[in-house]
């Protein structure tokens, strides 16, 4: 199961006018500090409804034992906090998060790699409303996410995400975590309903060839610099979603348009972070720019 590509497990009836109320409660009374993040450019928050502690501020996934708390959020959204309770089983679940993605990219790379090896990890998303522009991608295909639709995403495998419009894509972000063997279908509290026969959205991309490929980076190397390496790296993290590229090419390309560009210290910064986003990171380090 854990090799598979993401994939849709289950569809929910969801109550779209009561969950468009709480969405605009999410982006008018939440505000919240955004953590430093190295994977994203443009908006990208985290609400946390279950995790660890109980406490609200705690957005990023840990190792634990125990149960996941509810956070008081849940009382700011209890529409939203009812769909976790009515169709999932707790007794696995660690996190759950609401994702708010818009007018930005999640550069590709893997999760969990920090994290303990002995544990089963089973994330899924479940999208609170409908974004036409916005994507997911993995080393498999490039899909969009539609209202109701309960996909499990592989995070070992390399993924990335993009909202090219100006409007709030929200997910639910659940992550559970088993100490046994099991079935993707324990998640659910009716295990019956899981499902993998429905239909996935592909998106379809345009056809690139090696001259333009070449043009691109020709391109890019003029001009390049420690100012703009950032900017260059979610640039290209969105052409990805344009053109027909594995997920992986973002990052040989930024090799590369540093190499072309004869720039030592930008040739180790981008072999480093092709490194830190795909392969091997240790808990809780970060990228410097
Ligand atoms: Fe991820």
């Amino acid at each position: 199961v854990l090799n598979t590509p993401s994939r849709i497990i289950r569809k929910i009836d969801l109550e779209t006018d009561s969950i468009d109320t709480e969405l605009e409660v999410l982006s008018s009374k939440i505000k919240i500090e955004e953590e430093y993040d190295e994977y994203s450019s443009g908006y990208w928050q985290n609400i946390s409804l279950w995790n660890r502690s109980g406490c609200e501020n705690n957005t990023l996934y840990s190792n634990f034992n125990e149960k996941g708390k509810k956070t008081g959020y849940c009382n700011l959204l209890p529409t939203i906090t009812s769909i976790v309770e009515e169709n999932f089983d707790l007794t696995y679940l660690k996190m759950v998060r609401v994702r708010t993605l818009k007018n930005a990219v999640l550069v590709p790379h893997r999760d969990f790699v920090e994290l303990d090896d002995k544990v089963k990890y089973f994330r899924v998303f479940v999208p609170l409303n409908e974004s036409k522009y916005a994507y997911h991608g993995d080393e498999h295909s490039v899909f969009r996410m539609r209202l109701g639709e309960v996909w499990y995403l592989n995070a070992a495998l390399i993924h990335s995400a993009v909202n090219l419009q100006d409007n709030n894509r929200v997910h639910l972000c659940l992550d559970f975590a088993f100490d046994r063997d099991f079935h993707p279908s324990d998640i659910f509290l009716n295990p019956e309903n899981f499902n993998v026969s429905h239909d996935v959205e592909l998106v379809k991309r345009s056809v690139i060839s090696d001259s333009e490929i070449n043009r691109i980076i020709d391109g890019f190397s003029l001009g390049i610099d420690k100012h703009n390496f950032k900017d260059t790296l979610f640039f290209l993290s969105k052409i990805y979603y344009t053109y027909d590229i594995s997920i992986t090419t973002v990052y040989q390309w930024l090799v590369h348009i540093c190499a072309r560009s004869d720039n030592q210290e930008l040739i180790e910064k981008s072999q480093k972070l092709q490194n830190f986003m795909l392969n091997h990171r240790t808990l809780n380090e970060r990228f410097e720019f």
